[in-house]
């Protein structure tokens, strides 16, 4: 079953928008994991816009599940990532004026630098994961790089509302979910998922793990973090929100 990973950077957007203490990210960390996701994740930011040093070491060290840490492929990150030893590193390319990620990584032209990171990571107990566009050239870097899996980005997915394009994008995931695999990458997948457009990525066999946060949060604004992240277990496991919590 696919596992969920809920992202709770934007409950530290809201916090970071007064910079006080509230909301804390780490409630809604426990919040997810009570209702069953299977891990956690978070975006450590090179501006630190939501996501602080700190909530990374407490999330690390509170939470039950595994903590997915989301970075820039930099050095100052990789020694926070050394220090407060996840479970997991995804490597995102990261610009100071975008508003969120905006594309996958690079990996094709950054092989050998990667390839350093991840023997570093990797020799610390850390899997080591790269956010990519659904493109066949940066699989194939990834698998060169010797990553443990890769992220496919569906945001341009999640940006098309509807028609013929939708499936020709979906294509080029389920295409990438193949090659990936083949290549014996874990494959995982994420970025501007909604309880709407989950399933037919969910829907892919080779796609074991999703990150998803700004659908659930905002969510969480109307219904509460709890349901917020039983309505997404629903949509992303296709059983009823009824049965979240009880296999
Ligand atoms: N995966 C990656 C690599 C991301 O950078 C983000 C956003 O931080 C997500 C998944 C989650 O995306 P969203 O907040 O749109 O669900």
């Amino acid at each position: 079953m696919t596992r969920l990973f809920v992202n709770v950077d934007h409950v530290a957007t809201l916090r970071e928008a007064r910079k006080t203490v509230e909301p804390d990210p780490l409630m809604a960390a426990q919040i997810a994991e009570k209702v069953g996701a299977d891990g956690i994740t978070v975006h450590l930011r090179e501006d630190r816009r939501h996501i602080q040093d700190h909530d990374v070491e407490r999330i690390r060290a509170a939470i039950q599940t595994p903590l997915n840490l989301e970075m820039a492929p930099v050095e100052e990150m990789v020694q926070i990532a050394l220090k407060t030893r996840p479970y997991q590193v995804s490597l995102v390319p990261e610009k100071r004026q975008e508003i969120t990620t905006e594309g996958g990584l690079d990996v094709a032209s950054q092989i050998e630098d990667l390839v350093k990171m991840k023997d570093r990571l990797q020799s610390g107990g850390i899997l080591f994961s790269l956010f990519v566009d659904p493109d066949a050239r940066q699989i194939e870097a990834a698998a060169k790089v010797g990553a443990d899996s890769i992220e496919i980005n569906t945001g341009a997915y999640s940006e098309i509302k509807g028609g013929l394009e939708i499936e020709a994008a979906l294509e080029k995931i389920r295409q990438s979910a193949t090659q990936a695999a083949a290549l014996g990458l874990h494959v995982f997948a994420g970025h501007g998922l909604t309880n709407e457009n989950v399933q037919a990525i969910a829907a892919i066999p080779e796609i074991e793990e999703l990150n998803i946060g700004h659908h659930i949060v905002a969510r969480s604004v109307f219904c509460g973090m709890e349901q917020a992240v039983k309505e997404m277990m629903a949509s992303v496991k296709e059983i009823s929100v009824h049965d979240v919590g009880q296999a």
